[in-house]
């Protein structure tokens, strides 16, 4: 899939530095050619000489090589790469790509290209949650810069947290995603997936048995395909996609925010087991037990998110898809949601314990449009987004 591909590879100056050795034989053995540049940091961790050998190829390293300026000008070199993928992307180089600045090689680069730039950070905690890093990430993604976790885990540092550098393989995927050359390519998705949390208290909360499987295989069957994929999820049981962007939420009210944040896109996909109900006044301190007897839960409903959106005038997505979770008369409930909630396909599942549905790695699905009702057999969820995503491709194509 990377055959003859190029890609820039920059190596900021991390800890994680040492696992971009890897993903370069990753690349390599896909048949992609590598142009290291390498940071002045970046040299503290691994050194030119074992890079250069790896890729095949001279490091750059300096703005003012002349025998590089002979060679290859950086505004070609930046230009030259099917994709820039910066790696680790330090809290320093996102700060530049922010401001604009051209006062190392590197940074000079990625303002001088026009080439698409893939970013995988690697910081420590506290770094990555910075109001400044935040910030910074924020207008990375509005220009148009696509990350690449970074993971939670244990850090170098000896922290445990958001911060650390996606594994080579999960940065290949991120790649081959931004190179795809699909029928989705230039398309903007959104998908919502996972359950929703809802407080009772600081330390409780209702949710539901979404395990986020079927929504996470729909982004990544979309992205694969060439999409640029929006995927918000709420706190699911399996991993993110990589090579999306991912938008983690707690509540429905938080996930109504991140998808009216995400607009405009080309399509949506609501595939989240949103809670119904909130309660009407969660506590800001733990419940405890009482003499006074037991808690009062007052409930409260909370907004949808797919009539909304389907029901936009400006900004409607040139395809809405929602899910219908039904325990009986699965098509004909699953009819009536997808008239009542505007939108255009319905993929209709029945969700009783004894399908082993929610939770489960299959699904039995009916796609409801305004044409009626498709049964498909029962299949992988993996297989179900599959079809989904050429569905959508053939619909917006
Ligand atoms: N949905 C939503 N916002 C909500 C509830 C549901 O966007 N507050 C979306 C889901 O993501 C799904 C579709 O609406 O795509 C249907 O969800 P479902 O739970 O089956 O239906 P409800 O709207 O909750 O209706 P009911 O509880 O009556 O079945």
């Amino acid at each position: 899939m990377l055959a003859s591909k190029r890609i820039l590879l920059i190596i900021g100056g991390g800890i994680a530095a040492y696992k971009s050795l890897d993903l370069i034989r990753r690349l390599r053995e896909r048949g992609a050619s590598v142009t290291p540049v390498l940071t002045r940091a970046g040299t503290e961790f691994v050194t030119p000489l074992s890079v250069s050998a790896l890729c095949g190829q001279k490091v750059f390293q300096d703005l003012f090589d002349l025998t590089d300026e002979a060679e290859m000008g950086h505004i070609e070199l930046s230009r030259s790469a099917d994709l820039i993928v910066v790696a680790p992307a330090t809290a320093d180089l996102m700060a530049k790509m922010v401001n604009g600045h051209a006062s190392d090689l590197a940074s000079t680069l990625l303002l001088a290209t026009d080439t698409p730039v893939l970013i995988a950070p690697a910081m420590n905690v506290r770094m990555w949650q910075h109001l400044a890093t935040q910030r910074n990430i924020e207008t990375l993604l509005a220009d148009g810069i696509a990350f690449v976790g970074p993971n939670e885990g244990d850090m170098a540092c000896g922290e445990y947290g958001p911060g650390r550098m996606s594994e080579p393989l999960e940065i290949v995927s991120a790649i081959e995603a931004q190179l795809a050359n699909g029928p989705l390519r230039g398309k903007k998705m959104l998908v919502t997936s996972g359950p929703t949390h809802e407080p009772i208290d600081p330390v409780r909360y209702i949710a539901n048995r979404s395990s986020g499987a079927q929504g996470t295989a729909i982004a990544k069957a979309l992205s694969a395909l060439g999409a640029e994929v929006v995927f918000v999820s709420g706190p699911a049981d399996v991993p993110a996609p990589s090579g999306v962007q991912v938008v983690p939420v707690g509540s429905a009210r938080d996930m109504l925010a991140a998808v009216q944040r995400a607009l405009p896109v080309d399509a949506a996909v609501f595939a989240a087991a949103v809670a119904d109900w909130r309660v009407a006044s969660a506590s800001e301190t733990k419940l405890k037990k009482s003499q006074n007897g037991l808690p009062k839960l007052e409930f409260q409903e909370n907004p949808d998110i797919l009539a909304p959106i389907s029901h936009l005038n400006r900004d409607r997505p040139e395809l809405v898809i929602g899910f219908a979770a039904e325990t009986d008369d699965v098509v004909a409930h699953a009819t009536a949601k997808r008239d009542r909630k505007g939108c255009d396909w319905i993929v209709a599942n029945d969700v009783r314990p004894e399908t082993g549905i929610m939770g489960g790695s299959e699904n039995d699905v009916t796609l409801i449009t305004k044409d009626g009702a498709e049964d498909w057999p029962r299949m992988s969820k993996d297989a179900v987004a599959k079809r989904l995503a050429d569905r959508i491709a053939a619909a917006l194509t």
